[in-house]
């Protein structure tokens, strides 16, 4: 018992030396989503955590594994959507985003993984229908 208590205390070492890359850069204000304050309010709260350069990052997104889970939902979101570097997108890509924006934000997103240590995060049935009236998209 004493034993694999110590192999996996000794694995659970062994795996924080493998870091993660938990890079943010300055905000250029420029580059960065026009939106009401309404709506930049309830992005910065909910999303910009993983579709920003400004992702805040808990004591807990220092320790493996929750580091590995936490960067790659940053990078993954990033690469797919980020509101910091909005104007860098086309806009052909804007408006196939806002589009996604309109289908995600009815129900998943933010991840369920995200709200769950993030209630304040979660939006409620009024905040989702007014980001998709924002969207500006018809059905
Ligand atoms: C915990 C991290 C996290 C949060 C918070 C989060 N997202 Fe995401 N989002 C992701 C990840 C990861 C992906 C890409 C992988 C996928 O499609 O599941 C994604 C994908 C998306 C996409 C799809 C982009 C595309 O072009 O396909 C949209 C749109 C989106 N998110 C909108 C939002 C909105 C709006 C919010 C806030 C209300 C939000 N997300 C909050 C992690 C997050």
């Amino acid at each position: 018992m004493k034993r694999a208590l110590l192999i996996i205390f000794i694995i659970f070492i062994a795996m924080q030396v493998i870091r993660t890359d938990q890079n943010n850069t300055a905000n250029e204000k420029e580059l960065e989503i026009k939106a009401p304050l309404e709506v930049m309010t309830i992005l910065k709260q909910s999303c910009y955590d993983c579709h920003s350069n400004q992702s805040k990052w808990p004591w807990y997104s220092q320790i493996a594994p929750f580091s590995w889970i936490i960067a790659s939902h940053v990078e993954d979101g990033r690469k797919s959507l980020n509101f910091a570097t909005w104007e860098n997108y086309s806009e052909e890509e804007k408006t196939k985003k806002m589009k996604r924006i309109y289908q995600t934000v009815y129900a998943s997103m933010p991840l369920k993984s995200y709200t769950w240590l993030h209630e304040e995060a979660d939006l409620t049935k009024e905040q989702r229908s007014f980001i998709r009236e924002w969207t500006g998209v018809r059905k």
